[in-house]
């Protein structure tokens, strides 16, 4: 009988959780929001929205896939045959809606990597991004030419993934995880202190940290840490249960859960100080005046921050620039790479235990016709489409996905039976209170930023920021709401389609493994 893949260590599968949460997510997006959302406070609501919904969430689907030992297909199948689509569109969502843009992005940390070895970017540096390298047109429908280095460094970071999700889960992911996950602390480390040790880093650090208590009380600021919270740790995308089916079955479920969110956001921090202290030191280089308002004026988020904002840091250090570039582009691509394997894993485990193909024809197909996909974001109208797509799944996808996942749950499984479970396998307990988390307290704070933010794009458009000009609608309409319709509609194709054997016989645990915590 064919064997169930396996972690072969609990650090290995430590590994690969933790590098599945860190990602580009954690560099470019945690450390702006931290400063635009009143510094230390916001750290103050992203330390609550981890322990009531990150942490209880992780446990969860720790939980479910190590007790149904299946994908998400398989887990939501035996929880009730009518959510098998539930499993389907939670990893079909992120895999060909996030991954084919977020691939394209790690091709061009790749590109940069390049670029830092003669500082190309030159002096304009946002020019040089938009103009020279991506060749943006603002017209969504300029589909027509694909930019030549683009495609070369995408086709590149896919045959990436191919080659480490090809091999079983044990040669492949964790192997590849043990060395990046390493090797991306010790460059962020590098690079934390680096940055510290710059002219200006204090002042760069304080706008960072310092807390602003008065907006607590602005609603945007918790939705914020709950919606990167979700999207940090991984949470609703179906790669934790299925990573969690990986493991023995004595497993310290409640610790591993602990330490991945925890390392999650212990990792976002860190990075933070990376970015502000240079930051500041970029501020200070252009003699800007010490105000918030001055400073403001280098702050980014996303790719602007990386790919215009950095660089031009990076080229007025006042030594080893190139060397800096190097690795602030590798630790980038380090932490991409990590997580965009494991959606894959995650889909290719669903299409194996439903149609039992064998692994390197599923992880093949998935790698190309990813690949076709992503090349539309390597077009010049490339920027426009990921800028609409990453708003639509993130916002209205992954927050509900989240929240049907802890109504499905809490509600129809019963919080109580995986917390049973849990505590029948791992060392540490949950507590009853637990099952009020997933039940009541994270479902409704989901509904409300999920209500929010729909009733936010019908007022105001998107984006709404000052001076920028709101999408035309007809745009926002066919790439974001399509992205979520079709990923809905291959989901039921997915469903309909006959089990090619029946799901009650795929294979359980083959033999209780021997204690490994
Ligand atoms: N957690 C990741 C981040 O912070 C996001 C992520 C995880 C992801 N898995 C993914 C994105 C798979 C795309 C595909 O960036």
């Amino acid at each position: 009988m064919e064997q169930r893949s396996k972690w072969s260590s609990q650090t290995g599968f430590l590994f690969a959780a933790i590098g599945s949460a860190i990602g580009l997510g954690n560099i470019w997006r945690f450390p702006y929001l931290a400063y635009e959302k009143g510094g230390g406070a916001f750290l103050v609501a992203y330390v609550v929205a981890l322990l009531t919904a990150g942490i209880p969430l992780m446990m969860l689907e720790f939980g479910l896939g190590h007790s149904m030992v299946g994908s998400s297909v398989v887990s939501f199948w035996r929880v009730n045959r009518r959510l098998e689509w539930f499993g389907w569109w939670m990893p079909l969502l992120v895999m060909y809606g996030i991954m084919l843009y977020y691939m394209v992005v790690l091709g061009w940390c790749l590109n940069y990597v390049w670029f830092s070895l003669d500082l190309a970017w030159g002096k304009d540096t946002q020019s040089f991004f938009l103009n020279s390298f991506l060749k943006v047109s603002n017209n969504a429908w300029d589909l027509q030419d694909i930019v030549g280095p683009i495609f070369v460094s995408t086709a590149l970071v896919w045959f990436i993934i191919w080659f480490i999700c090809y091999k079983e889960v044990n040669k492949g992911i964790e192997r590849a995880c043990k060395v990046f996950m390493p090797a991306l602390f010790a460059l962020t480390l590098i690079l934390v202190f680096w940055g510290c040790s710059l002219e200006g880093a204090g002042r760069g650090l304080t706008y960072y940290l310092k807390p602003d208590w008065s907006k607590l009380k602005d609603v945007t600021l918790w939705t914020s840490a709950y919606g990167q919270i979700f999207f940090s740790l991984s949470i609703g995308f179906g790669i934790m249960i299925t990573y969690a089916s990986y493991l023995p079955r004595k497993s310290n479920l409640v610790q591993n859960a602990i330490i991945t969110s925890v390392a999650d956001s212990a990792y976002s921090f860190t990075a933070g100080l990376a970015v502000f202290s240079v930051l500041g030191y970029l501020a200070h280089s252009q003699n800007l005046p010490a105000t918030n308002e001055a400073f403001r004026q280098v702050v980014k988020e996303g790719p602007i921050l990386a790919f215009v904002t950095y660089p031009q840091a990076i080229s007025e250090l006042p030594a080893f620039n190139r060397l800096f570039g190097v690795f602030f582009f590798i630790c980038l691509a380090l932490a991409g790479i990590t997580s965009a394997i494991s959606i894959v894993e995650a889909l290719t485990c669903a299409i194996r235990d439903k149609f039992s193909l064998a692994r390197g024809k599923v992880v093949s197909i998935l790698c190309a016709t990813g690949f076709l996909g992503s090349l539309v974001f390597a077009c010049h109208s490339g920027l426009t489409w990921l800028d609409i797509a990453d708003h639509f799944i993130n916002h209205y996808g992954l927050v509900l996905a989240g929240f049907l996942e802890c109504v499905f749950i809490g509600w129809i499984l019963k919080a109580r039976t995986i917390r049973k479970h849990v505590n029948a396998v791992s060392a540490w307990r949950l507590p009853e209170m637990w099952d009020y988390l997933v039940k009541f307290v994270s479902p409704a704070v989901l509904g409300v930023i999920y209500v929010m933010d729909v009733v936010n794009i019908i007022r105001n458009g998107y984006p709404s920021g000052p001076g920028k000009e709101p999408y035309a609608s007809s745009w926002l309409i066919l790439i974001g709401v399509n992205a979520l319709i079709l990923s809905f509609i291959l989901a039921t194709v997915f469903t309909i389609y006959p089990w090619r054997r029946k799901p009650e016989l795929i294979i359980h645990r083959p033999e209780e493994d021997k204690l490994l915590t």
